[in-house]
């Protein structure tokens, strides 16, 4: 390189770090999106745009894309359907071959791959780099996927044989045969019927597009004068020569930024079109600061011009409404329509852009019906996909757990509150804010110590001066059951003497440039390294630093937050590592972006794991892929103390939820920023419901612990604060669930009301896992009243009050800044636990309160799950699982176990013996229908006694409200109760 490039190159790198500190202190929204490509600046996503625009310009039946199945190679068996699909391309006299397969698989999905025959050769491809693997990328499947790919051998082919002789392979799958498969040889459309009709249409508007490897051709015509070596050349002269869909010779490098890619495989775009015929809501692929119902992304109000991208960086207090990449991806995306749901997972880990359109298709000469077209565009990887046909949300939800595993059930303290900021600056710091809760009387369980405890930021050290005991401070917040989190991130502080990093570097763990050498950037610590945890070895090496003695000063109540792990690489493109970097298995960090930030929380949980086997592992990550639901939470990152990212929070977080990342909050309160005390209310309000409960700020915010603000405002957070506290048993329930049906804990209207369409767009409102509790969050300045959407006829509740709410559509409630406003479903019962205690780990003995909500029937029934809450006994089966039944024909309320006698965990119930029903509060039943006045009778071990109840009566627009006190009845038994 010449002097003067590498002074330019380093201009260019101090000026980004200038930048970057300068956004982390004022962020300025505008400058910040040229720090981030467009589909213009990314010259396989606008290829591949215009490819689609070419096909949308000429009738579909003159559209002559170049691929076409060669009907000769097409076989099927044992539950897989293969072939070889022809590429006419330029430059090649032979078409180059591509092996495509349909996998049925046993839990009713359908994988679809396509790779590049020559690229899966043993033999070297001319060219080819010989320091990388020459297959295409192949693992995000690998990583993402853990249940069962083989195929399904019950699948059979339905098509005739004049079908296949016409080109027509048909195949019936699913558990009752329901699906089938049928792909077209002449268009290449492989369309997904449920019960005859199709759901599901794969290069619907043959939009398939796959690069194949060739050498750099000659650009079409020579370079300007004057053109330096890499620049871009003239696009009109290259492009010329290439027909649409194909790359020219400009795209063998790519230039963003300042930053050269060297591209040394070339472009290895792969593309393909997804419809939903009829669908008009699509919902997931996040992470986007956006509405949960996805937008069209080619223009037009209210729309967006860019695809949503998934393209995991640090983008420091992100816009809202916006289809900008954030820190994680999960390529899964879900449609929904009346009654119906189905899912598509696109495995691949590179960068990805996803156009959605929503055109109205003719459906014969009178009806149009309006259908959803998607267009998904990757950097480099095979082609992947997972196809799942519900039909319900709930279904689909199972189908892709099958596939991608379920949210990991998590320790029940991490269920509580966390106290965070940037920074807790002392041990004294650490344990006044310990005591700051228990003087206000707030719950929380565990506090978090930012980048700041460490000596330089050099992970797994202390900064001594600050903490110089550290265990004793652990051992403090033990005695009253409480936890520390501290921040470990992957980047490693390359400094002679530091340990960690000398033996990674002389071990060759840490992420590589494209000679071969380490990978060296800038992050906190300044000049660092990044662990490659796709290197098996690399894990080990994490995993013995987190080892008990050897992480000095660490406790068994330690636990870990994984940050900057997109990664976040101060003076990288686009603030992450270079494309051209390369990590274990010689493939580039093109191919695997979106995924390395998983591999290093898999790392870190499974370091958990060996250091404490017996605890279930608590690790928050920022980054994540489809899959990271198996490790732990997430949060939504570097939000500000704006209503705009309050707002945006729960749209956020139904995404996560529907794309089997149950585990998910934001941060309360604002990261940038300080709120006013109205916000932070209605920000600890919304945030007691979010699934991951955490308060955090940035460094050089203001203080904000709940005390902070004196009353009415301590009251306000401690009430919020104290409802989650309440609501445990039922929230963890909830979790349960998530952990074997990936059913999301904070749940969309259409999971309660699938055939209302009206609901499909509402995002500021949802159900509370299984409570059947609708909480509307005040989400606006100044507001104290709201209207809440009933999306069904049931009967609803005031939570508080207990009025009376009925009709589908909005109702209006009043909610000053103490109230959030909640509705309780009728039908559900919900399991409390009241009593106020310092931490969750206090509560696991305290007695339980049954709210029942009866529906307008009079009937209502819930579940429980209970286990130790923090060790992993519960996969051998230690735990208790009840179902509770109120029923409108003998007004007995029921209490039964759920599991068979034999799975009933006799170890675990005796540690719970003593755990009674201390209160029964029935909502809305018939006080005229009370067999006994002023009491009612208690069943169990065929002994039965009367229980006093109070009673308040219907009134002035309220339902009814029974109390039964102290039952006498336990958690454990199967017992009854005769209203
Ligand atoms: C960025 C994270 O998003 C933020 O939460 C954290 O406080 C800072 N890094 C410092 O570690």
């Amino acid at each position: 390189m010449a002097r003067s490039s590498i002074r330019v190159g380093l201009l260019v790198l101090s000026s980004y770090i200038a930048l970057f500190m300068l956004f982390q202190a004022t962020p300025a929204l505008a400058a910040k999106k040229n720090l981030f490509k467009t589909c213009e600046s990314t010259p396989f996503c606008r290829r591949n745009r215009e490819f689609a625009d070419a096909a949308s310009c000429v009738s579909p039946s003159s559209w002559a894309p170049p691929y076409a199945v060669d009907p000769s190679t097409v076989s099927f068996e044992s539950g897989l359907l293969q072939g070889t699909i022809l590429k006419t391309a330029p430059n090649s006299e032979t078409p180059v071959e591509f092996l495509f397969q349909l996998v049925f698989l046993e839990s009713g999905s359908v994988r679809f791959t396509v790779d590049e025959k020559q690229r899966m050769q043993a033999t070297a491809l001319p060219g080819f780099p010989d320091n990388l693997t020459q297959r295409r990328y192949n693992e995000a499947s690998k990583w993402a996927v853990v249940g069962d790919l083989t195929p399904d051998t019950s699948a059979s082919e339905s098509s005739t044989a004049e079908e296949q002789a016409d080109g027509l392979y048909k195949v019936k799958y699913g558990p009752e045969k329901q699906f089938e498969a049928v792909l077209d040889c002449k268009t290449l459309r492989i369309e997904f019927f449920r019960d005859g009709e199709a759901h599901v249409v794969l290069n619907d508007r043959r939009l398939l597009n796959m690069d194949h490897w060739q050498e750099k051709p000659a650009p079409a015509q020579p370079k300007e004068e004057g053109v330096e070596e890499g620049a871009e050349e003239s696009e009109a002269s290259a492009s010329a020569a290439v027909p649409k869909g194909f790359p020219d010779a400009s795209e063998w490098t790519d230039n963003f930024g300042g930053f050269t890619d060297k591209k040394p495989k070339g472009p290895e775009a792969v593309a393909l079109d997804i419809t939903f015929p009829g669908y008009e809501h699509l919902f997931g692929i996040p992470e986007h600061a956006d509405k949960f119902s996805l937008r069209e992304t080619r223009g037009g109000e209210g729309n967006h011009d860019q695809p949503y991208r998934l393209y995991n960086v640090d983008i420091f207090e992100y816009e809202v409404n916006s289809p900008m990449a954030m820190y994680g991806a999960i390529p899964f995306m879900q449609a929904h329509r009346k009654s119906s749901s189905v899912g598509v997972f696109w495995a691949n880990g590179a960068d990805t852009w996803i156009d959605i359109t929503k055109p109205e298709v003719a459906e014969n000469a009178f009806n149009a019906r309006r259908s959803t077209e998607t267009h998904w565009i990757s950097e480099s990887g095979i082609l992947d996909v997972y196809v799942m046909l519900g039909p319900s949300a709930g279904s689909v939800y199972k189908q892709y757990g099958a596939l991608t595993g379920y949210t990991a059930l998590p320790p029940i303290y991490a269920l509580g509150y966390h106290q965070c900021r940037w920074n807790y600056n002392s041990e004294d710091d650490v344990l006044e804010v310990d005591a700051g809760f228990d003087e206000h009387e707030i719950p929380y369980d565990v506090i978090w110590l930012d980048i700041e405890y460490t000596e330089g930021k050099k992970y797994f050290t202390w900064w001594k001066s600050m903490f110089p005991t550290p265990e004793k401070m652990m051992q403090t917040l033990a005695k009253r059951k409480r936890k520390l989190v501290t921040i470990i991130d992957p980047h490693i502080k390359k400094e002679t003497g530091y340990k960690v990093y000398e033996n990674m570097s002389k071990n060759e763990l840490a992420i590589k440039t494209s000679d071969g050498k380490e990978y060296n950037g800038w992050c906190w610590p300044g000049e660092s390294a990044w662990i490659d945890t796709l290197n098996p070895k690399a894990v080990d090496y994490w995993k013995d630093q987190f080892k008990l003695g050897k992480f000095c000063g660490s406790e068994s109540n330690l636990l870990i937050w994984n940050d900057m792990n997109e990664p976040s690489v101060f003076n990288g493109p686009e603030v992450s590592a270079p494309r051209d970097t390369i990590h274990f298995g010689n493939f580039e960090h093109r191919d695997v972006h979106n995924i390395y930030g998983m591999t290093f929380v898999n790392a870190t949980v499974q370091a958990l794991q060996a250091r404490q086997p017996r605890q279930r592992p608590f690790v928050l990550t920022r980054s994540f892929y489809s899959g990271s639901q198996r490790l732990g939470a997430v949060w939504t990152g570097d939000n500000a103390a704006k209503w705009e990212y309050l707002q945006v929070a729960l749209p956020m977080i139904l995404s996560h939820g529907v794309a089997g990342f149950g585990f998910v909050g934001a941060d309360v309160g604002g990261f940038f920023g300080n709120p006013t005390t109205e916000l932070l209310t209605r920000w600890y309000q919304a945030g007691a419901f979010y699934p991951f409960f955490r308060g955090h700020a940035h460094i050089e915010s203001k203080r904000r612990e709940p005390w902070l603000f004196g009353e009415p405002y301590t009251s306000y957070l401690r009430n919020a604060i104290r409802m989650r506290y309440q609501l445990l048993p039922s929230l963890y329930t909830a979790f349960h669930r998530a952990s074997f049906e990936g059913m999301p804990v904070v749940r969309p209207m259409f999971l309660m009301a699938p055939e209302n369409e009206e609901a499909l767009g509402i995002d500021d409102q949802f159900f509370f896992g299984e409570t059947g509790l609708l909480v509307k969050p005040i989400v606006e300045e100044g507001k104290v009243e709201t209207d809440i959407y009933l999306p069904d006829s049931q009967v609803y509740y005031d939570y508080f009050d207990q009025t009376v709410y009925q009709g589908v559509g909005y109702h209006h409630m009043d909610a000053p800044l103490e109230k959030i406003p909640i509705l309780a479903r009728g039908g559900h019962i919900l399991v409390r636990r009241d009593r106020y205690r310092r931490s969750s780990s206090l509560m696991s003995h305290d007695p339980l309160t049954l709210v029942i909500h009866l529906d307008k029937d009079g009937s209502a029934a819930g579940v429980l799950y209970m286990d130790d809450g923090e060790t992993t006994a519960f996969s051998r089966g230690a735990y208790l699982y009840r179902f509770f039944m109120f029923s409108a024909e003998d007004n007995i309320l029921r209490s039964r176990n759920m599991l068979p006698p034999n799975q009933i965990s006799k170890s675990y119930d005796k540690t719970i013996d003593a755990v009674r029903i201390e209160r029964i509060v029935v909502v809305g039943f018939d006080t005229a229908q009370l067999k006994k006045s002023g009491v009612v009778e208690s069943f169990q071990d065929r002994k039965s006694w009367p229980t006093e109840i109070e009673v308040t009566e219907a009134a002035g627009g309220k339902a009814s409200v029974v109390v039964v006190r102290d039952p006498k009845v336990l958690v454990t038994g199967d017992w009854s109760i005769q209203f």
